[in-house]
């Protein structure tokens, strides 16, 4: 078993996330990097003690890499933002990866080195080796499983796609056939989530062809740099549209389909294939649609 500690704002939900992820063994809410030992709850709350929330993390390295860890929790934060994660705020709440093993360093920084390229920006998050770490209380330990209502900084979504994410995966498997792996998470995608309509497109010579779609019948070819998807494709960037209305170009298979999100499936810096989903109401996509339908994506 090996463990890593991730701090990213309140543990309440960090630790109900990741005692869902598929390989973790135990995850325990606590305070780490701080300046004294066993503090309490209220120490900590005051934000003088140099503590963050902090969750240990221990899992099975032959069922989940530290690698797929350290994604997941970079789907989980606001990497930007500087000691505040949701409404809450302080030092407290500052994000972090804390190693106890030196030799774990690279791994972490080669996926920190990823997100700040794609965002272009230096990350708030702190990656040091772990000084220390106190359990929290029990009383914090599984509290949104013992209070489901309780608060949550991270929106109920976010646990809905990581379930649905991992079906998926594991769903897939080893399989080699590419429309197969489109045909089959675009049927997941569809039964889980309730999409008016969900599909993927496949570069082809000059234009998209439909691919694998569940729900009305489509536009079949989609030019370069055309509508939502050619858009997707040409940019090589996820497109999140809260009203086809308003997005120049749109190409309307269904005039009832109200708001769409693209994801550009890029392989060796290619475009190959865009995953396409359309919904019934304006606004219905947001970033964390975007972060997990991109991680969706990479699975096919
Ligand atoms: N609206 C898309 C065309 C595909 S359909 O949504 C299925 C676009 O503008 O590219």
């Amino acid at each position: 078993m090996k463990e890593i500690h991730f701090a990213g704002g309140c543990f309440w939900g960090v630790q109900h996330f990741f005692s869902q992820v598929d390989g973790v063994i135990e995850a325990t809410c606590g305070y780490a990097n701080g300046d004294k030992n066993n503090p309490t709850y209220e120490e900590v709350y005051t934000d003088t003690t140099g503590f963050a929330e902090t969750v240990r993390v221990e899992y099975d390295p032959s069922r989940v890499s530290l690698e797929e860890l350290t994604e997941l929790f970079f789907t989980i934060i606001d990497p930007l933002s500087m000691n505040r994660q949701g409404h809450d705020e302080g030092t407290r709440y500052r994000t972090g990866i804390y190693y106890t093993n030196p030799i774990k360093r690279p791994i972490l920084e080669e996926v920190y080195a990823r997100v700040k390229d794609k965002l272009g920006a230096p990350l708030a998050v702190e990656l040091e080796p772990l000084r220390n770490f106190f359990p929290a209380e029990e009383r914090h330990q599984d509290y949104l499983s013992k209070n489901p209502e309780g608060y949550c900084h991270l929106s109920p979504k976010t646990f809905r796609y990581l379930r649905l994410y991992q079906d998926i995966k594991l769903y897939l498997g080893d399989e080699p056939d590419t429309i197969a792996r489109m045909a089959d998470t675009a049927a997941l995608l569809s039964e889980r989530m309730h999409f008016f309509w969900t599909g993927f497109y496949r570069a082809d010579g000059e234009t998209l062809v439909l691919g694998p779609f569940q729900g009305p019948s489509a536009c079949m070819r989609i030019g370069f740099g055309k509508g939502v998807c050619g858009t997707a494709w040409e940019q090589k960037r996820t497109q999140v549209v809260p009203d086809v209305e308003l997005f120049p170009g749109h190409i309307a298979c269904s005039s009832a389909s109200k708001s769409e999100i693209v994801v550009p499936i890029i392989k060796n810096n290619e475009v190959t294939a865009v995953l396409d989903i359309d919904s019934d109401e304006k606004d219905s996509f947001d970033q964390t649609d975007a972060i997990w339908l991109e991680k969706i994506a990479g699975l096919i």
